[in-house]
Formats: C-alpha cells, sequence, structure tokens
C-alpha cells in the first residue's frame, strides 16, 4: 500500500473537519482555493456527498463523531425526498444508503427508503425510465420528457430498497432505466452524450443533447465519468453482465482519450490552450469506478489493467490536485455558464476520498 494514498487520505479526513467546522445548517456546493464552502439550504443535487464522506470518515477512521455528523446531515435531506427531482438517487444513495450498508445503522436506513419510495412513484413505463423530473437541478431543459445519464447511478438505491423494503418490482424499474439509457445516452464506439428528450407518452427518443458539454457532439468528462460509475454500480447490485460490459466500454474509451497526464479537460472535444479547464471532479468520478470494474471482472489480465490504471489516476489527483489542506483543487462545475470552473467540488472530493479508502484497504469497492 503507497504511504501517498495513506497521507492522501490523512488530509481528507482533516478536510472533513476543516469542512464540518465552516457549515451553518447548509450543505457544501463547491469551495475556492482559500478553501471556502459556497453552500446550499436543501443541498440541490450534491447534498448527499457530504454526509456521504462523514460515512466514509466514520469507517476509515473509527471515530464516532463521523458518524455522528452523517445522521445529522442526512436527517437534513428528509424533506428532499418529495422534490421532483431524478438526483434523489445522488442524494439518498450517498447520504442515507452508506450508512445503512456501512454500519447497518437503522435511521440511515429509514432515511434512504423514505427517499426511495416516493421516487419510485415518478417511473413512467411507456418510456422504461425515471425522468429528469420539473425540478432537477440543471441549467435548463427538465420535466418528464427528459433524461441523463448523471441518473444512472442513483438507480442503485432502488435496488438497495428493493431488497430492504421487499418491493421487488424496484429493482426491475431500476435495470429498465438503466437500460434505456443505454438506449439514450451511449454512443457506439463507448462515448457518452449527457442527455436525451423523449415523449412522455410514447417513450420514442427525439434527440441527445448536453446540458453541461461543449456541443451536443462532444464528450463532456462528466458525462463519460458518470456513465463508467453508474454502469459499474448497476452491475455491482444487480450481477447483470451487461452493465459491466458497458462500463468497461465506456472506460476503455476514456482511458483511450485521457491526457496522459491522467487528468480530463472538462470536455473530451474543447479547444486545448494553456488555459483550458481539466476537471478533477470528473476524473475521481472515474477512478472510484475504474476500482469497482476491476473488482468485478474475473479475467486476471484486464483486472490488473484497470486496477492499475486506477491506481494511477489516483496518483495523478494527489500528486497534482490535492493541497496540503486536503482540497482537491480544479473541478470545473459549468464552463457553459462559468460557474465554478476550477474549484474544490464536493462530488470529486467524495469520489477521491472512496477511492483512497478502497486503495488504503479501508473500504471495499465493491460494497458501495
Ligand atoms: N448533473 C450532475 C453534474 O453536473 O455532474
Amino acid at each position: 500500500m503507497a504511504d501517498i494514498f495513506q497521507d492522501a487520505l490523512k488530509l481528507m479526513v482533516g478536510r472533513v473537519d476543516e469542512t464540518a467546522a465552516q457549515l451553518k445548517g447548509a450543505f457544501p456546493h463547491f469551495a475556492d482555493a482559500k478553501g471556502d464552502w459556497t453552500t446550499t439550504p436543501d443541498g440541490d443535487w450534491t447534498g448527499g456527498f457530504w454526509p456521504g464522506m462523514c460515512w466514509l470518515a466514520a469507517r476509515v477512521t473509527g471515530t464516532v463523531r463521523y458518524r455522528r455528523w452523517a445522521l445529522e446531515w442526512a436527517e437534513r435531506l428528509r424533506p428532499r425526498a418529495t422534490s421532483d427531482t431524478v438526483f434523489r438517487g445522488f442524494l439518498f444513495y450517498y447520504g442515507a444508503l452508506l450508512g445503512a450498508v456501512l454500519f447497518d445503522d437503522p435511521r440511515a436506513r429509514e432515511i434512504a427508503l423514505e427517499g426511495a419510495r416516493d421516487w419510485v412513484k415518478t417511473y413512467n413505463p411507456n418510456a422504461g425510465c425515471f425522468p429528469l423530473g420539473d425540478a432537477a437541478e440543471e441549467a435548463s431543459d427538465v420535466g418528464q420528457g427528459e433524461a441523463s445519464v448523471d441518473s444512472v447511478q442513483g438507480v442503485a438505491l432502488l435496488v438497495w430498497a428493493a431488497a430492504a423494503a421487499h418491493e421487488p418490482a424496484w429493482r426491475d424499474l431500476a435495470i429498465y432505466h438503466a437500460r434505456r439509457h443505454i438506449e439514450f445516452c451511449i454512443r457506439e464506439d463507448g462515448s457518452v452524450c449527457q442527455s436525451a428528450s423523449f415523449d412522455p407518452q410514447t417513450g420514442v427518443l427525439r434527440k441527445r443533447y448536453t446540458h453541461k458539454g461543449f456541443t451536443n457532439e462532444s464528450t463532456w468528462a462528466r458525462a463519460q465519468a458518470w456513465a463508467i460509475l453508474g454502469y459499474a454500480l448497476m452491475h455491482q447490485w444487480t450481477g447483470e453482465r451487461d452493465f459491466l460490459r458497458v462500463a468497461l466500454k465506456c472506460a476503455d474509451w476514456w482511458l483511450a482519450h485521457v491526457p496522459s497526464s491522467r487528468v480530463a479537460y472538462w470536455d473530451f472535444d474543447a479547444p486545448v490552450g494553456p488555459d483550458t479547464e481539466h476537471d478533477s471532479s470528473a476524473t475521481a468520478i472515474t477512478a472510484a469506478a475504474l476500482l469497482k470494474i476491476a473488482a468485478a471482472l474475473k479475467d486476471v489480465q484486464t483486472r490488473r489493467e484497470v486496477r492499475a490504471a486506477a491506481e494511477a489516476t489516483v496518483r495523478a489527483l494527489v500528486e497534482g490536485y490535492l493541497d496540503v489542506h486536503g482540497i482537491l483543487d480544479r473541478g470545473c462545475y459549468s464552463k457553459r455558464i462559468n460557474l465554478a470552473t476550477r474549484n474544490e467540488l464536493i462530488w470529486g472530493s467524495y469520489y477521491l476520498f472512496e477511492a483512497l479508502g478502497v486503495l488504503t484497504r479501508k473500504i471495499e469497492a465493491a460494497k458501495i
């Protein structure tokens, strides 16, 4: 186990303490170079990642206060169970399910189920998916006829909830949703388009497009990353082999196109110059997902290669993007609207923290 990962994990635990000291009941969203957080009162789409980091900190350190914080923040997510957004998956998977799975925490379990129960009602059987919803946290184009690959990760919550609530049909809906998004978002060559519009009555695909990428035809780094993670997780939770194949295909595309530094620019098709923004958060998502894929692969050679790619990616982030205060710098939230284009992003920090937990053998990649 390389010391560099151990040391980085320690720095990030320190950042969890620093973050906790700053928050006054609002959720961290993104931070500036000094480490000062811009927060959201209700958690926006990112509110699960902060309690998620607290659950991980509790697991990697064994310290009681992190578990207490995780639960306090998970409680604050409860009102979001009825928000009409597909991103309830992000909120309740990381905010609450982690506590149920890692600690068998009964309140975390109850909150995760609350998040799943209302969301599952929004399934559109004509389209075979959960739409973004009218209150989805995107720049525009939300509603009942819109879909995004960012939502595939979240349906893993429903697979867990199907077993926990004895509602086997929820698992099927989650699987249909993930499969429909292969048609919506995954291109023939393994690159990913973020979003799609469909007819809510017939389910027919109308167009593919992007909310945050360079163009509708380009490959936004986070779309690619969310697909790799979403299908890796859906394989992990369901055992369905096609999800692992999709995850690997998208991962292969990433590895073939990422710069030799291993850290992606914000969009794979953005013109590259000295000032082009990277996205450390997309890269962290991918690193965490590669560790899951490696854990799932049976072929020894491919498994070794994917694991080595994951380790090299984490190393690149730690060496070039993680500062001495445990801040993962230079994530790009939205270049299109110039929002937080060189910042610490709470989800990027979450995934690097998770990957470090796995690489230091404190967390099992295939468990969460
Ligand atoms: N909508 C999720 C993201 O911006 O990555």
